[in-house]
């Protein structure tokens, strides 16, 4: 009992923890204080600063300097006509963020026997880029949140929004960055695990694992008070068809590709 009320309080006490002064680094703030936005108001976000977000994408670190992504772009009413629903959350804004293997494929013709490498590289830089979007949008004074599967926004929907996005072969849409301005914010941080878990010294320490019930009886508090309607094995159950659908779509195309 102790201990669950010990893990409920952490959902609002386990916060970054400072070694410096809070103000001491603007940026380091910013990082601490951004959150996933779930609320967004009605106010949209001008162009320009679309636009200033998009170039913080497109200037993002990427292996070899290949920038192996694609950013495809929404206002309200483009996602209204190709979506047939608004924005998730009622954002101002979308972009699908794609890992893209199709654009250099003529180029780097010396690549084309490392599919899954060029794909992992490709979905790393792609997430650096819509990293630096996001911490681009909270320095403008936006607000975000990267989405996988509300709404079929991202990659556990990859089969349909291939269809929708017209797609080729070689780009996956990891996920899709809304953005606007902040409507009301949820008290209470998703649980971070414990650093002993994840910060490890010299070699690879093997008792990490051990070290996470607190971390998943949080989430489960988490889950709970945010979807107090739903159930959390039902939520995984979700999940998983999803993840074994877009598993098989994606495979298929690693298949294409061998036998060309
Ligand atoms: C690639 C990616 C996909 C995500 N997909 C969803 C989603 O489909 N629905 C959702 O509500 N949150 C989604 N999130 C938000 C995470 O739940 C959130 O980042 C996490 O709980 C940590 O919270 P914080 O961002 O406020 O620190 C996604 C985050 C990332 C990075």
């Amino acid at each position: 009992m102790l201990r669950l009320l010990k893990n409920f309080l952490h959902l609002f006490t386990g916060k970054p923890e400072y070694i410096h002064k809070p103000g001491d680094y603007k940026t380091i703030d910013l990082i601490f204080n951004r959150r996933t936005c779930r609320s967004f108001t009605d106010e949209e976000i001008s162009p320009d600063e679309l636009y200033t977000i998009l170039e913080a994408g497109r200037f993002a670190p990427s292996t070899v300097n290949l920038q192996t992504w694609s950013f495809i772009t929404f206002t309200k009413e483009e996602w209204q006509n190709r979506f047939e629903r608004p924005i998730p959350f009622k954002g101002s804004n979308a972009i699908v963020v794609c890992a893209d293997t199709y654009r250099l494929k003529d180029v780097l013709v010396e690549f084309k026997e490392t599919p899954v490498i060029n794909f992992s590289f490709a979905i790393f830089n792609a997430g650096l880029a819509a990293m630096n979007m996001t911490i681009a949008a909270e320095a403008l004074g936006i607000k975000s949140i990267m989405l996988s599967e509300t709404g079929k926004t991202g990659l556990l929907d990859y089969a349909w929004l291939k269809d929708t996005l017209n797609l080729p072969d070689g780009v996956l849409p990891l996920t899709t960055l809304v953005l606007g301005k902040e409507g009301t914010r949820m008290p209470g941080i998703p649980p971070r695990q414990p650093r002993a878990a994840v910060v490890m010294r010299t070699t690879y320490d093997h008792r990490a694992g051990t070290q996470l019930q607190d971390w998943f009886e949080q989430m489960f508090i988490g889950f709970k008070m945010t979807h107090p309607m739903s159930s959390f094995a039902k939520q995984i159950d979700m999940y998983k068809t999803k993840m074994t659908d877009a598993e098989k779509a994606i495979a298929q195309q690693f298949s294409r590709k061998g036998k060309q």
